[in-house]
């Protein structure tokens, strides 16, 4: 069993996950809607990455023999006026996250729970990259983007992103 603090954020995180799959798929759809395919492509391969992560803290859970707590997902409530916008949303909601779960490894660390911090090393790296990955999102943007083609070139190589479940997850 885990210490109840720690499970509890850990059920937290699981909606905080599958709010980043919602918040990815309202990208993919505003994208869609202005005729970038690729882009929309790209989040919704994101989106199904947020739902996985959701999973992966669920199966921990369970595996540790705590019962799961399923909350409401919060409406996705962003408007955007450019398409930077949902990228330069989607940079700082990697940052937001990143602090949840370092907050969950500080209290795993003051607790000495050495499982929960070996579990959550997996998203600790997997924060990094997906950090990166957002804020590349925006210099390509930045340099590309005002141009129609390469707008059109960016969109092109958004739409090659392919989904595939991750091979290596977390300790569990
Ligand atoms: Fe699951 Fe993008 O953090």
């Amino acid at each position: 069993m885990l210490n109840k603090k720690i499970a509890s954020m850990l059920n937290d995180q699981i909606n905080k996950e599958l709010y980043s799959a919602y918040l990815y798929l309202d990208f993919a759809d505003y994208y869609a809607a202005e005729g970038l395919d690729g882009f929309a492509n790209w989040y919704e391969v994101q989106a199904k990455e947020e739902r996985d992560h959701a999973f992966m803290i669920r199966r921990y859970l369970l595996s540790n023999g705590h019962s799961v707590v399923l909350e409401a997902i919060a409406k996705p409530d962003k408007t955007f006026k450019t398409l930077l916008d949902p990228l330069e949303a989607g940079y700082a909601h990697e940052q937001y996250v990143t602090s949840l779960i370092t907050e969950i490894y500080h209290e795993a660390f003051g607790q000495k729970d050495y499982r929960t911090m070996q579990f959550l090393d997996w998203f600790i790296k997997e924060q990094g990259e997906e950090e990166t990955n957002a804020d590349d999102m925006i210099k390509k943007f930045k340099l590309f983007g005002s141009d129609a083609k390469g707008l059109y070139a960016l969109n092109q190589e958004l739409a090659a992103r392919v989904y595939a479940p991750s091979a290596t997850g977390p300790a569990m």
